[in-house]
């Protein structure tokens, strides 16, 4: 951005180019912050036309970002039209060979600003986790029992777990988590337990009591970490007045509640944190995000120093940890862009947030930040073939209200060449109908024929308008790929509240 631009509404008002063919149309920053969701067939020409226009001009002006790379060639790409922008400095590629670290847990203990460690950030960043390998491993539509990942008893526990690892001085890591979850006495043990502490801890007891009571807790004590934890928290006498009273809450909540707790609920936690276990403690996860955290990845340099960070873990070559990699940190980067604070005069780098592939990496989170995107600053760009894939995406609960109300926050859609039925209709609908003349001739035996003139609601745009855009790669075409874009409550130059837009691949 120029320095002359110093207000937030300069910024916005800001042109970044107008769609090709259509001089008088202009795609802006306040646009751009909007949120834009692009829909369109493999191979309809997605990446290759609008998507190539638009990030081509975010390098251009100046903007801070992060790349997801879901496909191997992503990345490339990106390379090149940062090298086309003269951005080679901001480039920061976080790849396997990149030799950088990116713990998320760590960087949510450790990071600045507002509840930075607080459990409650931290459950729900674990959920987060949960919820992408939980899709990506469903793939076809999550399952009734996953949905219960969402009940409250399942984030109290994980809660408890992390501030008993705290209290209890121990690591906040996912493999302590399970740790905890998989040696928690049960009822009676629990109860066992209790009756020890109580017997060291009152002074009328007999002498070989207490040493037997004492002599039992350290057999406890090497033989399960959850009650280790809990017995090391009870005789930490330097808490602070909060540290008590949390501490008073996870000692009842794992020596009552937990030991209490339907089997069902704790395997449920357990087999989700081993199966996370797993992934952490191997590979792309352990080599790249269970250490420490490298400065350069901490989120804010998107706007503080401008720095496109590329995100370069393809699915088809990692997997699930690929898209865990991804998936955390796109959750951390958004929260991190919803902590800036903007201000006129102040820092007003938009930064933007890229997805190809958006449906591998989508939580529920994405429908929030949807909300407050515009706030910061951030233009969210997702790019994906279909509908559909966001409904699966979503899970089994409400997702498609969930879709839709994500989709009504990205204000700028572009629908490329698609035979999916559902995103046809979705388009054809949401631009949405008008009276066309409509003419009919009845002949009747007794009268001559006679032409009758109506007025008909018609969809402006049929369904399968859709199916016939032009897609890539052709040649005789001039490497024309074709679009129709909308933006919610906006009437272009042809008084029209959709666009037809051709764009040039060789551009
Ligand atoms: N610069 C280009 N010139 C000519 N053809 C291209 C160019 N880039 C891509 N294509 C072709 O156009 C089609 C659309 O490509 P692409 O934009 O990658 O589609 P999508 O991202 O929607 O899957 C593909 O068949 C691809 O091979
Ligand atoms: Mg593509």
């Amino acid at each position: 951005m120029k320095s002359s631009k110093n207000s937030v509404r300069d910024v916005l008002n800001t042109s970044l180019f107008p769609w090709p063919g259509h001089s008088s149309d202009k795609f802006t920053v306040r646009n751009a912050v909007e949120g834009i969701q692009i829909f369109g067939a493999t191979g309809s020409g997605k990446s290759s036309g609008s998507a190539k226009r638009i990030a081509r001009s975010y390098l251009e002006h100046g903007f801070g970002g992060l790349v997801l790379c879901a496909k191997p060639d992503e990345r490339e790409v990106w390379e090149k039209y940062i090298k086309e922008a003269g951005r080679d400095h901001d480039k920061l590629v976080f790849d396997s060979e990149s030799g950088l670290q990116f713990n998320p847990i760590r960087y949510e203990m450790e990071r600045d600003g507002e509840g930075a460690g607080q459990t409650l950030n931290l459950v729900e960043l674990i959920m987060v986790l949960f919820e992408i390998s939980r899709n990506f491993s469903a793939g076809g539509g999550g399952s009734g029992k996953d949905e219960r990942f969402w009940d409250n008893a399942v984030k109290r526990a994980i809660g408890r777990i992390i501030d008993l690892l705290y209290l209890g001085n121990q690591e906040v890591t996912i493999e302590n988590m399970r740790k905890v979850i998989s040696t928690a006495p049960n009822s009676t043990e629990a109860k066992q337990v209790v009756e020890f502490v109580q017997q060291t801890r009152n002074p009328e007891e007999q002498e070989h009591v207490i040493e037997e009571a004492n002599n039992a807790l350290e057999r406890w004590k090497s033989r399960s970490y959850c009650v280790r934890c809990l017995l090391t928290a009870l005789d930490t006498e330097d808490f602070d007045k909060e540290e008590r009273s949390r501490n008073d809450l996870v000692q009842s909540y794992f020596f009552r509640e937990f030991a209490r707790l339907a089997d069902r609920t704790k395997s449920i936690v357990e087999e989700s944190f081993l199966g996370l276990v797993e992934y952490f403690n191997s590979g792309l996860l352990k080599a790249h995000f269970s250490g420490h955290v490298s400065p350069e990845l901490f989120p804010e340099q998107a706007y503080l120093e401008k720095k496109i960070i590329i995100l370069d873990f393809p699915v088809k070559e990692h997997l699930l940890a690929g898209v865990l990699a991804a998936g955390i940190y796109k959750y951390l980067f958004q929260q991190s862009m919803e902590r800036r604070k903007i201000e006129d005069n102040g820092n007003l780098t938009p930064v933007f947030l890229w997805v190809d592939e958006s449906q591998f990496y989508l939580s529920q989170y994405d429908q929030l930040f949807a909300t407050t995107a515009r706030s910061s600053l951030t233009s969210i760009v997702y790019l994906t073939q279909n509908i559909n894939n966001y409904y699966v995406a979503m899970g089994d609960d409400n997702s498609e209200a969930k879709t839709k109300s994500l989709l009504g926050n990205l204000t700028t859609k572009i629908y490329h060449a698609n035979s999916d039925f559902e995103t046809n209709e979705y388009a054809s609908k949401a631009i949405g109908e008008r009276f066309r003349q409509m003419t009919s001739i009845q002949k009747q035996s007794s009268n001559p024929a006679s032409p009758t003139f109506s007025e008909q609601l018609f969809p402006q745009v049929l369904a399968g308008d859709f199916t016939t855009l032009q897609k890539g790669g052709n040649p005789s075409n001039g490497y024309k790929t074709e679009a129709i874009i909308t933006q919610t409550g906006h009437m272009w130059s042809n008084d029209l509240n959709y666009l037809k837009v051709k764009f040039n691949q060789r551009d």
